[in-house]
Order: C-alpha cells, then sequence, then structure tokens
C-alpha cells in the first residue's frame, strides 16, 4: 500500500517546500516510485525542481491525474505541479471547510501507483491543507527552531485532531522535523529541548541544518541531494529519508 505523507505547517517560511522536495527525492532515490504533489499557489515545489506551474490544478481538472505528470529529472520522482490560479483555490475553498470530494478522489486514485505521495501543502488551515490531510494517511510537520516555534501549533493539531475523528484510524501523526537548526545557537538547544519533552517520540531524532546548499539548489532547479550530494543537508535528508522507511 502507498503511504501518503502531507507536508504541513500552517506557518509559512519553516521549511515545507524545501523538506517535501527533498525528502520525495530521498526516496526515489532509495528506491521508491514516489509523487511530489504541490498544492501550494506559490508552485515553490514545482519551480524548485525547474519545472513549471500549469494554468489549472490538475487536483481540479476533469481528467484523471495521470494525464499531468510531469517527470522531475530524477530517476522514480514524478511531480503533480501547481497552480497559482486563484479559480482553483476558490473551487477548493467553496467545500464550505470541508475537502473538496474530488480532489480527495484525484489525489487517493493518482496514489495508488506510487508507493509514496508527498504532499507540499500553503501556510495555512484553508481548504487546499485540509484536502490534502483528507487524502493522507501522515501528517509530517516542519518546526523551524525559532522562538515562536510552538506558536499556531495548538490551532494546527486541533485541525488535525477532527480530522482524524472524521477517519479514524487512516490519518496518523507521521513525526515532527526541525530544520534550519543551528546548533551554535542556544536557543535551538531550548527550543529543541521543548518539543521533545512535548511531543516525545513524534519528533525525528534527525535534524535538518542550516545549510545555504538548501537554500541555493532550488534555484538550479535541483535537490540538494542531487546539488550538493556531500553537504550536511543532503546527509541529513537522506538520514530523515531512513527514519520515515523505518517509521512504516
Ligand atoms: N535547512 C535550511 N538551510 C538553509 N535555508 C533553508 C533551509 N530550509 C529552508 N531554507 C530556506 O528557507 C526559506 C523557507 O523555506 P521553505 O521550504 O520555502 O518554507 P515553507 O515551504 O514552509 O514556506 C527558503 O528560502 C529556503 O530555501
Ligand atoms: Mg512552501
Amino acid at each position: 500500500m502507498s503511504r501518503t505523507l502531507c507536508v504541513a505547517n500552517q506557518k509559512g517560511g519553516v521549511g515545507k517546500t524545501t523538506t517535501s522536495i527533498n525528502l520525495a527525492a530521498a526516496l526515489a532515490l532509495a528506491g521508491h516510485q514516489t509523487l511530489l504533489v504541490d498544492m501550494d499557489p506559490q508552485c515553490n515545489a514545482t519551480t524548485g525542481l525547474g519545472l513549471a506551474p500549469v494554468t489549472r490544478h490538475p487536483l481540479v481538472a476533469d481528467t484523471a491525474i495521470r494525464h499531468s505528470l510531469l517527470a522531475s529529472g530524477i530517476e522514480r520522482l514524478d511531480v503533480l505541479p501547481g497552480s497559482g490560479s486563484f479559480r482553483d483555490a476558490d473551487m477548493l475553498a467553496n467545500a464550505k471547510g470541508q475537502a473538496s470530494e474530488l480532489v480527495v478522489d484525484h489525489l487517493r486514485s493518482g496514489a495508488m501507483i506510487y508507493d509514496f505521495v508527498v504532499i507540499d501543502c500553503p501556510p495555512s488551515l484553508g481548504a487546499l491543507t485540509r484536502a490534502a490531510l483528507s487524502a493522507a494517511n501522515e501528517i509530517l510537520m516542519p518546526i523551524q527552531c525559532e522562538y515562536f516555534a510552538m506558536e499556531g501549533l495548538t490551532q494546527m493539531i486541533g485541525t488535525v485532531k477532527q480530522i482524524m475523528l472524521d477517519r479514524p484510524g487512516e490519518l496518523t501523526f507521521g513525526g515532527i522535523v526541525l530544520t534550519m537548526y543551528d546548533d551554535t545557537l542556544e536557543l535551538t538547544a531550548e527550543v529543541d529541548l521543548d518539543l521533545r519533552q512535548f511531543f516525545g517520540e513524534i519528533v525525528f531524532d534527525t535534524v535538518i541544518p542550516r545549510d545555504v546548499k538548501v537554500a541555493e539548489a532550488p534555484s538550479h532547479g535541483l535537490s540538494v541531494l542531487d546539488y550538493a550530494p556531500r553537504s550536511r543537508a543532503s546527509r541529513a535528508y537522506t538520514e530523515l529519508c531512513m527514519e520515515v522507511l523505518e517509521r512504516d
């Protein structure tokens, strides 16, 4: 059975897109057929791999999503490109807070031929993120080690719990990953300790270090694993991938 991981956090700039791209690349590199789904109207997961966003989001189109898949340039990794069109976001938002059935159906049927589906969510708890959560088995939450890291988490966890109640046993908390980790900062160690005390084993052992290579890679249309395979961040995303595989 395929595993659908929803990479979500209502805050922007915490490393959702970076984690989506690089975890998907690491899973593909480890031999798994993987699909990266770009659900963010900003389309950074699409452009970050050197691909072009589409005018109409494949998840709200009438055709099956297999017609919209793009090759990523990485073996075993396909991309379902994002779309900046507001119309699509509106269509999803009209679903009265509930996930649009069409989107969820498309995601589930598209997921079937893959071992892993990684969904990059927008920085909100709106209709797009809800739809992604409704189609996913696991939520993976990147958190930046900064002073306000915990802020907004209660709301996020509340939403996740609601969806978990609607679909008992189908959505689990896949894990929290600490991103942009700077071990020279005292604050980083404090936030790390707080999160691990609060969330326990949910927090992955692997942390993603702050590494300029991560920020450079998208401008070359590459994952950091391809752009700088020997970098600290590339190794960290490979280790994160191993932990995700172990948590099956
Ligand atoms: N480990 C890291 N080291 C350095 N820069 C990072 C790292 N992770 C993310 N960034 C940079 O931080 C910014 C926000 O990351 P992004 O993945 O786009 O966050 P989100 O999708 O949550 O908004 C981007 O410019 C990205 O290149
Ligand atoms: Mg993003």
